[in-house]
């Protein structure tokens, strides 16, 4: 039954907290590669074996289904996964879309022409090789006409959440807003385009102002794949156990896991 949740390192985390609230008795199974951290600076040769490889462990775990629970190789490898190498019994889906239809107001998987929607400045702030992939605006692009989206390259951002220093987070989400707000003074809405970001979204809502709506892909993601499994029940693999793996240090990467989510996470190696 189990479903797989692949991210760099803990971001996913974000994902999976979701995940969890919405669907208590689906085995999950959360693989972080927290030893090549962050993703966001690396190209995309790279990260697309860094992430078939985490696929892989998660297939060998006993899912049939991952979730690319990180932006960055939503951007810059999904599709390439998706042509090329994932086996025909088993499913790699991201991120991205599930947010770009609840940004663009659409129901899962309307694919009826883009059309004019309400909000038309969007901030989008992701990692510096999510902004480069321009992933974000064509997919809104295949949703929506007429939005003006500003994206910030917020380097350094996963760092220090990976590290667990929090004061320099919340100065760079400060700097990384007043450098897109030079751009775009009035944005309607705010993307977090990665989802080590929710960690950080008291800081980003303050900084930005209480009348920009804040969109984080958690909830969202959550209940595509609800309604996916819903639809795809034969996606459920095989395993039944839920476990949290990494290549990092596993009591480090716990001690941070269980800080962020405020319940006891073990990590085991992967
Ligand atoms: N959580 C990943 C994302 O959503 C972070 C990528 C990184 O490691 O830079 O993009």
């Amino acid at each position: 039954m189990a479903v797989g949740i692949f991210d760099s390192g803990l971001g996913g985390l974000t994902v999976y907290r979701e995940i969890r609230a919405l669907m208590p008795d689906l085995p999950l199974v959360y693989y972080g590669d927290n030893a090549h951290a962050p993703y966001g600076v690396r190209d995309a040769d790279d990260i697309y074996d860094l992430t078939c490889k985490g696929a892989q462990r998660l297939f060998d775990a006993g899912c049939d289904l991952v979730i690319l629970a990180c932006n960055t190789a939503s951007a810059a490898a999904l599709r390439r996964m998706q042509e090329n190498w994932v086996p025909a019994d088993k499913r790699v889906l991201g991120v991205f879309v599930p947010l770009i239809e609840a940004l663009t107001e659409r129901s899962w998987g309307d694919n009826s022409p883009p059309r004019e929607v309400d909000t038309k400045h969007v901030a989008l702030f992701a990692t510096p090789s999510t902004v480069a992939s321009r992933a974000f605006q064509r997919e809104l692009a295949f949703r929506a006409v007429g939005v003006d989206v500003e994206a910030q390259p917020c380097g350094g951002l996963v760092d220090a959440i990976e590290d667990g220093d929090m004061i320099l987070a919340e100065a760079l989400v400060r700097s990384h807003v007043d450098a897109l707000k030079r751009r775009m003074p009035h944005p309607q809405a705010a993307i977090l385009g990665c989802t080590h970001y929710p960690l950080m979204a008291e800081a980003f809502q303050d900084a930005l102002g209480k009348d920009v709506k804040v969109f984080s892909q958690g909830k969202i993601v959550a209940r595509s794949l609800q309604d996916y499994l819903q639809r795809h029940p034969e996606m459920r693999g095989p395993g039944q156990k839920s476990m949290f793996l990494t290549t990092g240090d596993p009591q480090t990467v716990s001690d941070q896991a269980t800080r962020f989510l405020k319940r006891e996470i073990r990590f085991q190696s992967a």
